[in-house]
């Protein structure tokens, strides 16, 4: 194949046995049997069992006395038959080993600063600083060969649907994706910065406007907000739009996309069209935008049963147009410190307090509040929330929204499963076109380039208007967002006047996306999916960072190269860029950060 090898390891089996073979790889493993030495040599494909056996060829003494973990080597030698009773049934090449006959040391080794052991947990600040080690274990070389797996399956599957690959610029006018963006200062124009995208998203719709019909591309995109497990600043999209199409036209897309995805990791594709739920009956139920639906525990509303009761903590809070909704967690530890721990999250979440139920052996219920409620009240509280012995029920009074969003938190914690074994993906459609503040402001809930479902409703009654907007959601994490887009500049125009986005603003921020539009668009509308997101559900992983080559730790640091780190002054000079004074001291203070 090469001059270095002739065979991956990988591809051997016992019919190979009898032929004689080079290979190239690294020394995993090595164990010293009595001057013999057992070595698993690892390349891209596996591992294999090399026998380097001095006794039999005496020219490799040397090298089996010297060899350590992870040189690298080239070996030639003849596949055999491991002896009866020695095979490794775990390893796919267990049944074989290869005999040594020449082993050539292409490069050494120092020692390694962490094991490269899935089952040893190391720092991950220590395993980001030397990823390049860290990527050769199983683990994340597997998570690698996925995420390519997933793309190619994307190109596939897309350039196959006739979509046409578009790159679009990463140095670009800041757009308002609701994220803070990642600045770049320019040389030629000192005191102007360039932003790095969040996305795709305005370029995308130009490319409507110029007559690219089917478009996607596997995006990078930037967003400097606060880092999380499924965040980070830097991650990859798969995004696309299509013009002269409407939501259904861009579900179907997408599920064949991810179906083929999900098909390319785990062998089988989706059952589909996957299932829908409006975002009002997902919150109503689920007290989220991405439900779990791996579980059921879904929010019962009581709020009949309260409205004239004697526990007038809640009859008044449903006097005041408030809501008293629960769920049942099921059988539970009912001790009393735990009850009061779930409060006490309950009250974390914002909940003003929580009244929990627990079903005694005989069908007595069990609260701080039993003695507040007639028999009638609790039959009707255990019936409507399918009760039975020693299930646990949690109860909260507040704000629709908030009563459900605690609830909805709380299910999550009692029901939610370890782990993405199973794979439960949900639309969530008919979002709001905008999200309400506390101080009563209004946000696009999406971003202002959605289509309201209804102009009328958007000018009659903007806080509850629903816009084309649909979410993927897998397991509870949301994969991915898209829209029906505004084409019509007035109906753009006037989006932008309820979020308090003044002409001159709009002029002055999105004049150029704006005059876009003044000239034939065509409907259009997209989507796009998290790459990172997706990949780390398909893997089984519990962070994005486990399927990112080289992701930045929970605080923005690239440790393998020290980065963000200072600059010369002179480059500072360049841009017409001068330290704040603080930032200077602080800095002076603490050289080394
Ligand atoms: P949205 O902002 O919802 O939509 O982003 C789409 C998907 O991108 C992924 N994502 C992230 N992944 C990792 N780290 C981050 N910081 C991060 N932020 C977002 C998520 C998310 O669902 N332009 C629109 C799409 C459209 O309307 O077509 C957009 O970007 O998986």
């Amino acid at each position: 194949m090469t001059a270095y090898r002739d065979t991956y390891v990988g591809d051997l089996d016992a019919d190979a046995a009898g032929k004689t073979v080079t290979i190239a790889g690294w020394a995993s493993r090595i164990r010293d049997q009595g001057g013999v030495a057992f070595v698993d040599v690892r390349d891209a494909s596996g591992l294999v069992q090399v026998v380097i056996a001095p006794d039999e060829v005496p020219e490799l003494a040397d090298v089996a006395r010297n060899l350590r973990r992870e040189y690298c080597v080239k070996i030639l030698g003849e596949v055999r038959a491991r002896p009866a009773g020695t095979e490794n049934l775990d390893l796919p090449t267990g049944a074989i080993e290869i005999a040594a006959k020449t082993v050539e040391v292409l490069s050494t080794s120092q020692p390694l600063p962490f094991q490269l052991d899935d089952a040893v947990e190391t720092d991950e600040l220590v395993r980001l600083q030397y990823r390049y080690l860290d990527l050769r274990r199983d683990r994340m070389a597997a998570n690698l060969k996925a995420r390519s797996r997933v793309v190619a399956a994307i190109h596939h599957n897309l350039d196959s649907a006739g979509f046409m690959e578009v790159e679009t610029p990463t140095l670009i006018k800041s757009t308002p994706e609701g994220a803070r963006d990642v600045l770049v200062p320019s040389r030629h124009r000192q005191g102007h910065f360039y932003a790095l995208p969040q996305s795709p998203q305005l370029f995308k719709q130009l490319l409507m406007v110029a007559g690219v019909d089917r478009y996607y591309q596997i995006a990078r995109c930037y967003r400097d907000e606060d880092f999380r497990a499924d965040r980070q600043i830097e991650f990859t999209q798969l995004d696309l739009e299509g013009s002269f199409w409407g939501q259904d036209e861009v579900l179907a897309t997408i599920e064949a996309v991810v179906s083929d995805a999900v098909e390319a990791v785990r062998s089988a594709p989706l059952d589909l069209p996957l299932a829908r739920m409006t975002y009002q009956d997902a919150m109503d139920r689920f007290g989220s935008d991405k439900p779990d639906l791996r579980f059921g525990m879904e929010i019962t509303e009581l709020s009949e049963v309260f409205a004239g009761s004697e526990f007038k903590a809640f009859a008044s809070v449903v006097e005041g147009g408030g809501v008293v909704r629960a769920i049942n967690i099921g059988a539970s530890e009912t001790s009393r410190s735990h009850l009061d721990g779930i409060i006490d999250r309950a009250k974390e979440l914002g909940a003003k307090g929580l009244v929990w139920m627990v079903i005694e052996e005989g069908g007595e219920v069990r609260s701080p509040i039993a003695k507040f409620l007639e028999a009638s009240e609790l039959a009707s509280i255990t019936i409507a929330m399918d009760a039975g012995i020693g299930d646990v029920l949690l109860l909260v009074a507040d704000e629709s929204r908030e009563a459900s969003e605690v609830l909805g938190q709380l299910r999550l914690d009692h029901g939610r499963p370890a782990g993405h074994e199973n794979l439960s993906f949900l639309w969530v459609t008919d979002f709001p076109v905008f999200d309400v503040t506390p101080d009563g402001g209004l946000v696009p809930a999406h971003h202002p380039f959605t289509s309201p479902r209804s102009v009328e409703e958007l000018r009659e009654s903007p806080e509850t208007a629903v816009a084309n907007a649909y979410d993927l959601v897998v397991n509870g994490v949301e994969l991915g967002s898209g829209s029906v887009r505004i084409h019509d500049p007035a109906v753009q125009q006037e989006v932008f006047d309820i979020l308090g986005i003044a002409p001159e603003e709009a002029h002055q921020r999105f004049g150029w996306f704006l005059e876009a539009l003044r000239y034939g668009t065509p409907p259009h509308a997209g989507f796009a999916f998290g790459i990172d997101r997706l990949v780390s559900v398909l893997q089984n992983e519990p962070n994005i960072r486990e399927v990112m080559p080289f992701p930045k730790t929970q605080t923005g640091l690239d440790p393998l190269t020290s980065s963000p780190s200072l600059v010369t002054a002179e480059q500072l000079a360049e841009l017409g860029i001068e330290l704040h004074p603080e930032v200077r001291e602080t800095l002076e203070a603490h050289p080394a950060e």
